[in-house]
């Protein structure tokens, strides 16, 4: 850990959540909490909440969850030393220097050691393309590529050398350890050969994060060798699907606008020649977490894809995925080039901007695609074609939106309006009907299928324990009316355990903290569990009666379970059997017995 606790801990506090986070987001008072659209997943209603005297986040729909650090983290895709640095900063916090001594570096996480290795090896690529050594590679670049020393500066393009070892000898020296030069990606290892590096004799294309950090490479041969592009595989700290190559750029264009391109070499060529907007997902298939992730920065996308049938393709497939994470788009014609890198050599930069303002809509560009698979002439073909087109309409569920889609499309095609609205009326709630309509969420987030299944035994129980824990949250003192009924012991989960006991502590002491209570867990995964802890939905409840009732039973649930969980883990000792029986008695008491809280 880099800071002490106190340090953390003054930082949460300065940074109220809620300011915080509608700095990113449109929150909306609700009750005790605020609500607003989750940006973590796509959805259309708002399921994300933000409890302001808890401190922490939660989203009913995805599950993410934490406090204000995770967050920020989250969201910027912040280390926690940069998270709390950041909020630091923001709230005017001195924070100490820290020096890292060896002793340090050796314990700093492993993710922090490897986005070092990959700052190491960018470094060694650099200095290798300017060196002697690596004259094919600048020549190539120079030559080859026509880029200026400026563009391949901010890129930061390199060359890999033409041993077989020569990274991974470096990375030697610089001391570290095989486990985790493995790890890095940048060298592979196998029982015949030992390490050998991935990148060898290749022009090196430095991936960043939207930090400037690099997380990982590319590496192309120079000339027409096989494969043409190599890149590191996924690491902890490179994710690929969240990954958008030069968003580090394009994020501070100040263009209002991000155009997107297939690959490496069209995004430095658009930065060259002025575009410093563009960036690219990297070969052709673009996520979802992609499409959410330059959703931050502009929401005005233009798609500069290569002009080829796999290019074609991948438009159609992002129009849909852009669509459906609520982003329209237009699609830039490069014809007669191939790509933007082509196209920019051939023209120049005035007639791309053109290129740009004639681009055409990216739902209108779907349906002249489909006209070519249709052309016009034949009955059956008109026929299907304006089926296809009525399906494609039923996306929009905004009724002024699919009408304006409705008529342009009518308008360009000669197709009659009545017609068509009519027919797409009926195929939209045909498709209502069949359940196709909630289709898109789940596409988007994979998480919607895992959480539909009908809850377990151990699911419900688990319920239960959370259910009591998030009343704790909303009324701290109601723990002292209820410490006679229920203790730590009986939360059977280890992690529900932990958190009920450090609220439980916290509250006897009057320092009840959920906010921190998060920050103790160092893990992502389980700070989102613990903002669940404290956000379970109970219902509705109404009247003082309800809520005594629902209490109890949450109790008698948690602790008939416990009971049973005790009994089985003991079944052979004696003392325990009298205990298993004092306790059952015990609760047929509370069962009988009244409880009046409010
Ligand atoms: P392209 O084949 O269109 O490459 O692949 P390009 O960007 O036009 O490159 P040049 O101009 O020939 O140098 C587009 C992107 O797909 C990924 C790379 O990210 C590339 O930039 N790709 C392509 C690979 O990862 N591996 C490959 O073998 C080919
Ligand atoms: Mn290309």
């Amino acid at each position: 850990m880099y800071y002490s606790e106190e340090i953390i801990e003054e930082v949460r506090s300065r940074n109220d959540i809620v300011d915080i986070i509608s700095g990113y987001v449109a929150l909306k008072k609700q009750g005790n909490n605020y609500f607003g659209i989750c940006p973590f997943h796509n959805e259309k209603s708002p399921s994300f909440s933000v409890n302001r005297r808890g401190q922490f986040f939660h989203c009913f729909g995805c599950g993410k969850g934490g406090n204000v650090f995770t967050f920020v983290c989250e969201y910027e895709n912040f280390s926690f030393p940069e998270a709390v640095k950041f909020l630091a900063d923001r709230s005017g916090i001195a924070l100490p220097e820290v020096e890292m001594t060896p002793e340090m570096k050796k314990h700093a996480g492993e993710k922090q050691k490897l986005m070092e290795i990959q700052k190491e090896a960018a470094t060694f690529y650099y200095y290798q393309l300017r060196n002697g050594s690596g004259s094919t590679g600048l020549e190539y670049f120079k030559n080859d590529r026509k880029l200026s020393d400026e563009t391949m500066k901010k890129f930061g393009l390199g060359y890999s050398l033409k041993y077989t070892d020569a990274m991974y000898r470096y990375l030697k020296e610089k001391g570290y350890e095989d486990e985790l030069i493995q790890k890095s990606g940048l060298c592979d290892y196998s029982e015949k050969y030992g390490f050998n590096d991935k990148f060898i004799n290749r022009v090196m294309f430095p991936i960043f994060d939207i930090h400037d950090k690099v997380i990982a490479f590319g590496g192309r041969v120079m000339g027409d060798g096989k494969p043409k592009y190599l890149n590191s595989p996924e690491t902890p700290i490179f994710n690929k699907s969240r990954t958008v190559y030069g968003l580090n750029f394009a994020r501070t264009s100040r263009k209002d606008r991000i155009i997107m391109c297939e690959g490496y070499m069209d995004v430095i060529a658009m930065h060259q020649g002025g575009f410093t907007e563009a960036c690219a997902s990297l070969g052709t298939a673009f996520t979802y977490e992609q499409a959410n992730l330059i959703k931050r920065y502009s929401k005005n996308i233009y798609l500069a894809y290569d002009s080829d049938g796999a290019g074609t393709a991948a438009a159609l497939k992002n129009i849909k995925i852009l669509h459906e994470c609520g982003l329209g788009c237009r699609v830039i014609d490069l014809k007669p080039c191939k790509d933007p890198d082509e196209f920019l050599k051939t023209y120049g930069p005035e007639e791309f901007e053109k290129r740009i303002e004639n681009a055409i809509n990216g739902f209108m560009f779907e349906i002249g695609k489909l006209r070519e698979e249709y052309p016009p002439g034949n009955p059956d073909d008109e026929t299907n074609f304006q089926k296809e087109t009525a399906k494609k309409l039923c996306r929009y569920k905004d009724e002024l939106e699919r009408d304006n889609y409705l008529k342009a499309v009518c308008r360009e095609y000669g197709i009659q309006e009545k017609l068509m609205e009519d027919y797409v009326r009926k195929v939209s709630s045909a498709m209502e009907l069949k359940g196709d309509e909630d289709k898109d969420d789940t596409a988007v987030t994979g998480l919607k299928s895992g959480r539909k299944e009908a809850p377990s035994a151990d699911d419900a129980i688990k319920n239960a324990q959370r259910a009591f824990l998030t009343f704790i949250v909303e009324d701290p003192p109601l723990y002292l009316k209820l410490k006679d009924y229920i203790s730590v012991t009986d939360f059977t989960d280890p992690l529900y355990c932990k958190v009920a006991g450090i609220m439980f502590e916290e509250i006897e002491s009057d320092g009840f903290n959920p906010g921190a209570i998060i920050s103790s867990f160092p893990e992502t995964d389980d700070q989102r569990l613990v903002a669940e802890i404290f956000s379970t939905k109970v219902g509705n409840i109404e009247g003082d009666s309800q809520k005594n009732q629902t209490i109890k039973d949450l109790i008698i649930k948690i602790r008939d379970n416990a009971i049973s969980d005790y009994q089985l883990k003991n079944a052979t000792d004696g003392n325990a059997i009298m205990k298993t029986i004092k306790d059952r008695k015990a609760l047929d008491e509370f069962k009988h017995k009244e409880l009046n809280l409010y």
